[in-house]
C-alpha cells in the first residue's frame, strides 16, 4: 500500500496521470518473447543483465526512450547505455570501431563494460542526452541477450531504479520502485555482480574510466597494453585538503534515507570504532545497521540490497567498514562513498 501511493505520488509529481497496469513476466522464453513485443510497440520493461537490472525501451524510438526518463523521474539530459545482443550491432551505432575498442570487446563483452564511442547520427538525441556519443553494452546476461534478439532494436536501458535510489539488484527492488509506471517487469533471480558496468570512454588518445566496476583499470590496462586514464572526479575524495560533504550535495547519487558513516584505517581500529558508535547511537535511541563484507566479491553483490534494506528497516544511522580502495574494492566504494555523501571517518 506504501509503494502504491508512493507510486502515485511520484507520478503526480512527474505529470503523469495515470498509473499504467504492470505485468509481471517470468524469464521463460515465452515471456521473454512478450517482453520483446512491448519494447517493439514502443513500452518499457524492466529486465535483469548481469550488474543490475535495466528498464528498456527501443533505443533508436523517442517517444519510447521518453517515457523511461519520466518512468525514473530522471533528468532528461542524462545519457542512456544503449544494450545490444551481438557484435556487428556495434556497426549500426558507433561511427568508428578503433583497434583498442576490438581489443576491448574481444576480452570482455558479452560482459560488464560499456563502451562510449562516437555516434552514428540516427540515433536520438534523446537517448544520448543530446551528446555526441553513445554508451554501448553488450550484456552477458541470457536474459538480456534473449530479451534483446526478441525485441529487434539496441535497447536503451538505465538502471530501473527511481532516480536517486540505489539501483536494483532484485526483482523485488525494481517491484519496489516501479509498479504502476512501466509496462513490464521480468522477474528473474539475483544479479549477478550487483554493482553497474564499467563505463570507459574511448573518443579520446587515452581511454578513460568515467565509472569503475568489475573490469577494472587493471584489466583494461593489461588487455590494451598501456594503463587507461581514470576520470580525476573519481578520486576526487582524495585530496590533502579533502572535507566530508554534507548529505544532499550533488554526490549524493545512491541515497538511503539514513545517515551514513564509513569508517576507515587499520581492521581492528575500524572494529571498535563502529562497535563504539553503535553502542552510543544505540543507547541514545536510535535505530543502527552495521555494514561489513567479508571481501569485495560480497560487498559488490550486497551492498544495494543492505542500503535499501536499511531503508525498509527505517534505520537512523548506517556504520560502515571502508574496503581496500584497488580493484574491484575501488569501484564497491565509489558507490559506498556517494551512498554516504563522502562521510568518511578515519581511524
Ligand atoms: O550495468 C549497467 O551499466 C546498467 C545495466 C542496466 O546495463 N545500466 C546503468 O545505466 O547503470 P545508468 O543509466 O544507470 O548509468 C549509465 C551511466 C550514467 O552515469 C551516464 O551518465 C553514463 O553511463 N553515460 C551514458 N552514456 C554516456 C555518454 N555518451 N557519455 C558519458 N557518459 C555516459
Ligand atoms: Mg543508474
Amino acid at each position: 500500500m506504501r509503494d502504491r501511493e508512493r507510486n502515485i505520488e511520484n507520478n503526480n509529481a512527474f505529470g503523469i496521470q495515470e498509473e499504467i497496469q504492470t505485468v509481471i513476466l517470468s524469464d521463460k522464453d515465452s515471456d521473454i518473447q512478450k517482453a520483446g513485443e512491448i519494447i517493439r510497440n514502443g513500452g518499457l520493461v524492466a529486465f535483469p543483465t548481469e550488474t543490475v537490472y535495466g528498464l528498456g525501451a527501443d533505443a533508436l524510438n523517442l517517444m519510447a526512450v521518453s517515457k523511461i526518463y519520466r518512468a525514473k523521474g530522471r533528468p532528461s539530459d542524462n545519457p542512456m547505455i544503449v544494450h545490444i545482443a551481438d557484435k556487428e550491432t556495434l556497426k549500426e551505432l558507433a561511427l568508428e570501431i578503433t583497434p583498442a575498442m576490438e581489443k576491448l570487446i574481444e576480452a570482455f563483452w558479452p560482459g560488464p563494460m560499456t563502451l562510449i564511442v562516437k555516434r552514428q547520427p540516427h540515433i536520438p538525441d534523446v537517448t544520448t542526452g543530446g551528446l555526441d556519443t553513445v554508451g554501448i553494452r553488450f550484456p552477458s546476461n541470457p536474459v538480456a541477450q534473449a530479451l534483446i534478439k526478441a525485441a529487434g532494436c539496441p535497447v536503451a536501458a538505465p538502471s530501473a531504479n527511481l532516480s536517486g535510489k540505489p539501483s536494483p539488484t532484485t526483482a523485488a527492488h525494481v517491484e519496489n520502485d516501479m509498479m504502476g509506471r512501466v509496462d513490464a517487469i521480468i522477474e528473474s533471480g539475483d544479479c549477478k555482480h550487483g554493482i553497474e558496468s564499467t563505463v570507459i570512454d574511448m573518443t579520446g588518445v587515452i581511454p578513460m574510466i568515467l565509472r569503475p566496476g568489475v573490469i577494472t583499470s587493471g584489466m583494461m590496462s593489461e588487455v590494451l597494453g598501456k594503463k587507461v586514464k581514470l576520470d580525476p572526479a573519481l578520486n576526487a575524495r582524495v585530496g590533502e585538503d579533502f572535507q566530508p560533504r554534507s548529505p544532499g550535495m550533488k554526490y549524493k547519487h545512491y541515497a538511503p534515507q539514513a545517515e551514513m558513516r564509513i569508517y576507515s584505517g587499520l581492521p581492528e581500529k575500524v572494529e571498535a570504532a563502529i562497535k563504539a558508535a553503535e553502542d552510543e547511537l544505540i543507547a541514545d535511541g536510535q535505530v543502527v545497521k552495521v555494514i561489513k563484507f567479508k571481501d569485495e566479491i560480497t560487498a559488490a553483490h550486497d551492498l544495494f540490497a543492505k542500503l535499501r534494506d536499511a531503508d525498509d528497516e527505517d534505520v537512523d544511522v548506517i556504520l560502515a567498514a571502508a574496503l581496500p580502495e584497488e580493484g574491484l574494492g575501488f569501484s564497491v566504494m565509489n558507490r559506498m562513498l556517494k551512498s554516504a555523501g563522502y562521510n568518511v571517518i578515519e581511524v
